[in-house]
């Protein structure tokens, strides 16, 4: 089973293969094409997303066009076509699946819609493929911040979730902040790593003790004490530091409660070596196996959408040429009948 996968819920055009028969644990990546836009959105200081929209097209056919060439594969060995279907930007999401569902039409071979979220979860299979659930992930990212418990292969229940900001959406806005660029993450990271002290943020924590996050206080934070510290790295490696606290203390409260064995950390947040380096340390102390995807596998990019494509076309699922987009389907979540759900 030949599995083609397209990404284009946000800022980034992407294609990728993935190869594995029935019997395979997980597919193998065959190919991996990602066209970045960041240059496009940096005067901006964040994404437009009508720029986004207007570019995936423009890009979309050759993306696709490498990753089947980069892959060897000639379309009559693609077994299906995925694209994501949601969540994400309503226009950008329509570029992708547009497109995949038109090559489907074309090749006469399944469409399958592909949640978002769902599969940076399942990039951690291209990661290890002797991966097996029951898992927790931890998915962070620009639109995202979720602990996600999956018990078996597609079977996604949310536990946790950001009642404000996502992560990687507070990394963007206090970059900006602090006049440190775009994107946030990376930028922020690598003033943090030459700060040579930091200033103390609180750590946000629910009265109702439930599993979830809040970042804007610590967005406002940062934004009260910048008028009285000139420090910009102490701020950006205090910022850091609340927000890895934030997500290190919530993941244990969830491992605890679920008792799951293995925590998945996925998202582009997760590309943060400081946040990598903290959960190596968790699951040392808490005895539990960690996986996290390599740094290209965690951003957003096509080899995980390719791979829930696979997991869902050996499960006997695909999608109707005629389900819509979704830009707020979340992890988990079953499509209502005739909105093209998933078989
Ligand atoms: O998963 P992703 O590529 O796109 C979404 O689905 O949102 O995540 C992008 C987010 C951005 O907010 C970016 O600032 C953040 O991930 N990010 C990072 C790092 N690299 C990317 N955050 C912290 N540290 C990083 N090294
Ligand atoms: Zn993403």
């Amino acid at each position: 089973m030949n599995v083609l996968g397209i990404e284009t819920s946000c800022d980034e055009t992407a294609a990728a293969a993935v190869s594995g028969g029935r019997a395979a644990r997980a597919p193998r990546l065959l190919s991996s094409v990602v066209s970045s836009q960041v240059a496009l959105h940096r005067p901006f200081g964040g994404v437009v997303p009508e720029v986004a929209s207007r570019s995936h097209i423009r890009f979309i056919t050759g993306v696709i066009e490498k990753a089947l060439a980069d892959a060897k594969l000639s379309s009559a060995q693609v077994s299906a076509v995925a694209a994501t279907a949601g969540p994400g930007l309503p226009g950008s999401l329509l570029v992708g699946l547009t497109a995949g569902k038109a090559l489907a039409y074309l090749l006469r071979k399944p469409f399958i819609a592909v949640n978002h979220t769902e599969a940076h979860i399942l990039a951690a299979f291209l990661e290890d493929p002797g991966l097996r659930p029951p898992l927790l992930a931890l998915v962070a990212s620009g639109g995202h911040t979720e602990l996600i418990v999956m018990r078996r292969q597609g079977e996604f229940h949310t536990i946790g979730r950001t009642r404000d900001d996502a992560a990687g959406e507070a990394y963007d806005k206090v970059a900006k902040l602090l006049g440190l660029g775009y994107p946030g993450g990376p930028a922020i990271e690598k003033v943090a790593r030459r700060a040579r002290g930091s200033v103390r943020f609180p750590v946000a924590r629910m009265k109702d003790g439930s599993l979830d996050f809040s970042f804007s206080g610590l967005k406002t934070a940062v934004a009260n004490a910048l008028p009285h510290s000139s420090d910009r790295a102490a701020l950006a490696a205090g910022f850091q530091q609340a927000v890895l606290k934030a997500l290190s203390a919530r993941a244990r409260e969830a491992l605890a409660a679920t008792r799951a064995k293995t925590l998945v950390l996925a998202g582009g947040v997760a590309a943060n070596s400081a946040l990598r380096e903290a959960f190596t340390r968790l699951a040392r102390d808490e005895r539990i196996r960690l996986v996290v995807p390599k740094m290209s596998l965690c951003t957003d990019n096509a080899a995980m959408v390719a791979c829930a494509g696979w997991f869902r076309l050996r499960a006997g699922g695909r999608s109707a040429l005629s389900s819509p987009s979704h830009p707020g389907w979340n992890a988990g979540e079953r499509l209502p009948a005739g909105a093209g759900g998933l078989k």
